[in-house]
């Protein structure tokens, strides 16, 4: 085994790495709290009213994680037997364990757009027919960023368009936005901007914005109320989860603005490796916090490459067979990413072990 060229990890599995700033805990420590459950944690009710407010909708419900959003945003919108269209990439149907079949009974058209992103040229047709033979086409779920699409931002006269799609062929659109505020400053719009084009939209706070847990999903009041149904159905119903909502606050008012930094590592990191023999990337497509990048076969697979990565301290992690992905975010600096890349370069050219990796599991994207 070689040793690490440093003793130090570099962590590019995901932004969801992050751990809590001295500040976000002084605020988790210090919020006022109450139960959830009974509308009655004042620290909840803040980030809620606040979220809503920022995404001019009338209302939010703060929730565990970003897969609870989205299941609960698809319960809400949805009937048992109703069917989703979504880019085949979408995390909804990739990494969500079944949860529009197994806690809707909602079935997924998946659609083949471009990076994750779809157009109406995509969408047209795919609604339908009013005919008892047929299921009803109900909700066009988007991602923005997207994660398996490669990290690409939406333009804003996209969503205007299928907005006005959706609109005209009685669907509702759900935006499912882990990474929407890499989105909006990526893309220099605000997330209103973007929001008012879609019905409801699920926010992380656990990736980018660095807070240990935590999402929320908004909407209007009564999408909402179904959600909160749908919420403690999931089993994902809240106490005193004011000490969460504290940390999600402080992240709103202290993390948004910072991602810019994040993406311009991203862009440092892809610039060096693309330079690497053996590694094909478009550096051009690299447009927010995540890197995807393959590596040629002659060289190894995407799993062999990242157990070789982990031995000298860099983790990154395979997406498929010669595909990886690199996040940068709150906790990576712009010389660990250049570190990073040298240790990749490194790799390469001096070999990577060809020992059989166990893959099983290894393809999520957080
Ligand atoms: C685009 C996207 N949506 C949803 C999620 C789900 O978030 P969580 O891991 O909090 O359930 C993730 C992260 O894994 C994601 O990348």
């Amino acid at each position: 085994m070689r040793p690490p060229i440093s003793e130090e990890i570099i962590d590019l599995r995901s932004d969801t790495v992050t751990k809590p700033t001295a500040a976000m805990r002084a605020a988790i420590a210090s919020a006022e709290v109450g139960d959830d459950m009974s509308g009655e944690d004042p620290t909840v009710n803040r980030l809620e009213r606040m979220v809503a407010d920022l995404l001019d909708k009338e209302a939010a419900v703060y929730n565990c994680s970003g897969t609870q959003s989205n299941q609960m945003a698809i319960r809400a919108h949805c009937q048992q037997g109703d069917e989703i269209l979504i880019d085949e990439t979408g995390h909804i149907v990739n990494y969500e364990a079944g949860g529009p079949a197994a806690l809707s009974g909602v079935s997924a058209r998946c659609l083949r757009g471009r990076g994750g992103l779809l157009d109406v040229e995509d969408l047209e047709g795919k609604v339908r027919p009013d005919n008892q033979h047929c299921c009803i086409t109900r909700l066009v779920c988007i991602e923005n960023t997207t994660n398996l699409g490669g990290g690409r931002v939406w333009p804003l006269d996209q969503v205007v368009r299928v907005g006005e799609w959706a609109r005209s062929h009685g669907l509702k659109v759900h935006l499912d936005g882990a990474r929407l505020f890499n989105a909006a400053i990526a893309a220099g719009y605000s997330v209103k901007d973007f929001t008012s084009h879609v019905d409801s939209v699920s926010i992380c706070f656990s990736k980018g914005l660095g807070c240990p847990m935590g999402s929320i999903l908004v909407g209007d009041n009564a999408t909402i109320q179904r959600a909160r149904r749908a919420r403690k159905l999931f089993g994902g119903a809240l106490r005193q989860a004011g000490m969460m909502a504290a940390a999600a606050i402080y992240a709103l008012e202290n993390h948004v603005n910072r991602l810019s930094e994040d993406h311009d590592n991203a862009r440092v990191f892809a610039e060096s490796i693309a330079r690497i023999d053996g590694v094909r990337l478009n550096v051009a497509d690299v447009e927010s916090n995540l890197v995807f990048f393959e590596i040629h076969p002659e060289f190894g697979t995407a799993a062999q490459l990242s157990a070789t990565l982990l031995q000298r301290g860099v983790k990154i992690n395979p997406t498929g067979p010669q595909r990886l992905r690199a996040c940068t975010h709150l906790d990576v600096n712009q010389s660990q990413v250049i570190r990073a890349a040298e240790v990749i370069r490194a790799s390469l050219s001096e070999g990577i072990q060809k020992s059989k990796s166990d893959v099983r599991g290894a393809y999520a994207a957080r």
